[in-house]
């Protein structure tokens, strides 16, 4: 037998930037985006576009065009844009897909020709799988126009588009070519829509970044009144700490069985599942988040003082903790979410591996679950759930101790 170890490395950078109006002529970053390495030649560019992103914005396309011919000598539309309906819907099979392929071939898109998608983190989702089978990934540059896309999802490497009822169970890893997240795309979105942004940061603040938690603690009022300048700084934070773990973790593509970054979302998707979607990612995760934050408290990993912090700065923000789905039961006694514990390990492959918080801004790995104790977990968190009475507090301290 002779064995030859092949080895290939392969290094990704590639620019995340922060902008505002970058549609208009005179910002330069699309353009430099774009041309990185190679100013000299013309790069042909398709764009696809979220229909709720057209809707909020109507004159965009007008807009890309008139950005197009301003940097004629550089860029070139090569057909009208494409616009799809985003949200979860695009996900939920593969034909938005095979048109956005369409599109691609019809505007022969080519490995050193760009696909530009500008959405919330669904449609980017969708159009980043597409991208990366087209040719076998052409170079994709990614606008996210939600909190959670320009927060989370749009600065990450994953793509996926949901299939047989199983949440991102098609996809691929596919570094972008870059990433251009505009402010001016967060003033059209309605609260809970920014909501799902800071339910991300908070999850990353509290296993990575105590100060940064102390910060949304903070700024939760003015968060709930919708003070977008508080919203950004939040939104920015939490992006750089998405792009810092897939830097730094030693595993950007999640090929080992730890993913710290799904703290909450072993819940967070079957959640979203349950609900057919009623339930936005974020929100579900904000309730995921919870949940986990006190089962970790009832083992002693977080103190309960920092538990009942993170689960207050949630409400306080606007987020919800509890929804009845997590106490839809399949039979008498059997929760149905807790279907998602063996869900989540299947997604994983191998080993279940869930990451809980520990004291604010670290986290631990637990390789099982009691279901009692989180069915116990689930019964309190339906207290923090209501307005808070001093029955309910009275009746939550009776099962776990803590005090609202
Ligand atoms: N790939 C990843 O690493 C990753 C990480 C986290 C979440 N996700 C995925 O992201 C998805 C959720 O994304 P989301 O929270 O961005 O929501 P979304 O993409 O579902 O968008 C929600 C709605 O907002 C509309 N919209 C988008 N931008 C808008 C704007 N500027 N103004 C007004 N409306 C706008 C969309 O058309 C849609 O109707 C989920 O499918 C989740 O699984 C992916
Ligand atoms: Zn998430």
């Amino acid at each position: 037998m002779t064995t030859h170890l092949q080895r290939i490395e392969v290094r990704h950078a590639f620019p995340v930037v922060f902008t505002r109006d970058l549609f208009a002529p005179r910002n330069p970053a699309l353009r430099d985006a774009v041309a990185r390495g190679q100013p000299d030649r013309r790069h042909r560019c398709l764009v696809l576009i979220d229909r709720g992103v057209k809707k909020a914005f109507p004159d965009l396309p007008a807009r890309i065009r008139a950005y197009f011919q301003a940097h004629a000598d550089a860029l070139q539309l090569v057909r009208p844009p494409l616009i799809l309906a985003g949200g979860e819907t695009i996900k939920q099979s593969a034909a938005p897909v095979r048109r956005m392929l369409d599109a691609l071939r019809a505007g022969n898109i080519c490995r050193h020709s760009y696909c530009l998608a500008i959405g919330g983190g669904a449609f980017l989702d969708a159009a980043g799988l597409a991208a990366a089978l087209f040719h076998r990934g052409v170079r994709h540059v990614r606008i996210p126009t939600t909190a959670l896309a320009q927060c989370d999802s749009g600065v990450g490497v994953k793509n996926a588009i949901n299939f047989e009822g199983s949440k991102n169970l098609l996809g691929t890893f596919a570094p972008p070519w870059a990433v251009l997240n505009d402010a001016g795309f967060l003033e059209s979105l309605p609260l809970p829509l920014l909501l799902d942004g800071i339910a991300e940061a908070v999850k990353v603040a509290a296993i990575k970044d105590a100060a940064f938690f102390r910060s949304i603690e903070r700024a939760a009022p003015k968060i709930a009144r919708r003070d977008l300048p508080a919203i950004r700084r939040i939104l920015q934070r939490c992006a750089l700490l998405h792009l810092e773990h897939i830097a730094t973790s030693g595993d950007p593509f999640e090929l080992g069985a730890a993913r710290p970054l799904d703290y909450g979302h072993w819940a967070a998707h079957k959640l979203e599942a349950m609900s057919r979607h009623r339930l936005s990612h974020g929100h579900a995760v904000a309730i995921g988040i919870a949940l986990d934050a006190l089962y970790a408290a009832c083992l002693g990993l977080l103190p309960e003082s920092q538990a009942c912090r993170l689960i207050q700065t949630l409400r306080a923000c606007g987020l919800p903790v509890f929804d009845p789905e997590l106490a839809r039961t399949t039979r008498p006694g059997r929760l149905a979410v807790l279907d998602g514990i063996e869900d989540f390990r299947a997604h994983l492959g191998g080993e279940l591996t869930v990451t809980f918080p520990a004291p604010l801004g670290s986290r631990v790995e637990l390789h099982t679950i009691d279901e009692t104790l989180m069915a116990d977990c689930i019964a309190a968190l339906a207290e923090w759930g209501q307005p808070l009475n001093v029955k309910s507090r009275e009746r939550k301290a009776a099962i776990h101790g803590l005090t609202p």
